[in-house]
């Protein structure tokens, strides 16, 4: 790893460096660019950990663009499976007519997305599409097509760039690979 922080002692490995991130947020970032010149477009994520892709994301868009938020509630993550989700924070755009980038940091299941995706929908986008950062393919329960995918990543569970397990590691710059120990025991984290 080409990060000089130690590595914390919950995570097992680097998964992707700062440097990886940085370059293939950039790619991303130009493809956009080119795809959505003389668009109206929009990019939207949802709070949290999508926050710290769209900011790097949209700083490497060369484009007019705004940017909104959603937070919503039911997806806790690694150990609990989903039941209902409530909207805690709605967007503050209206999307009619907009040209709308869903913004994710990881594509698991699929199901949050799924449900993001329709209620997006129902606010009528001249055009919907996703861009994540993560690809957690063999997981998936609904298929959605992913416009735009950063990186493929195994069945592991990661944290860093935004990530979090139980709202830890948001901040380290890298993404790395959670220990099977530390999400087993939940003491640990
Ligand atoms: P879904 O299974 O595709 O609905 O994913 C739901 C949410 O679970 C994601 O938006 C993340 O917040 C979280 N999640 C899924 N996999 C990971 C992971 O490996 N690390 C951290 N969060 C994850
Ligand atoms: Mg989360």
């Amino acid at each position: 790893m080409s990060s000089a922080l130690p590595l914390p002692p919950e995570l097992e490995r680097v998964l992707f460096t700062r440097p990886q991130l940085r370059r293939r947020v950039a790619r991303l970032g130009r493809r956009i660019t080119v795809d959505y010149a003389g668009k109206n477009l929009v990019l939207v994520t949802v709070l949290r950990g999508g926050a710290f892709f769209l900011t790097e994301l949209a700083l490497a868009i060369d484009l007019p663009l705004t940017v909104d938020f959603l937070a919503i509630s039911g997806f806790p993550g690694a150990t609990v499976q989903p039941r209902v989700v409530q909207v805690l924070k709605d967007l503050e755009e209206d999307l009619v007519g907009k040209d709308v980038l869903l913004v994710e940091d990881v594509v698991d299941t699929g199901l949050t997305l799924a449900y993001i995706l329709r209620l997006l929908r129902a606010r009528r986008p001249a055009s919907l599409e996703v861009c994540t950062l993560l690809d957690k393919n063999a997981r998936r329960i609904v298929d959605i097509p992913l416009r735009y995918v950063g990186f493929q990543v195994p069945d592991v569970f990661v944290v860093g760039y935004g990530l979090d397990y139980r709202q830890r590691f948001r901040n380290l710059p890298f993404i790395g690979v959670l220990r099977e120990e530390t999400l087993a025991d939940p003491s640990r984290a």
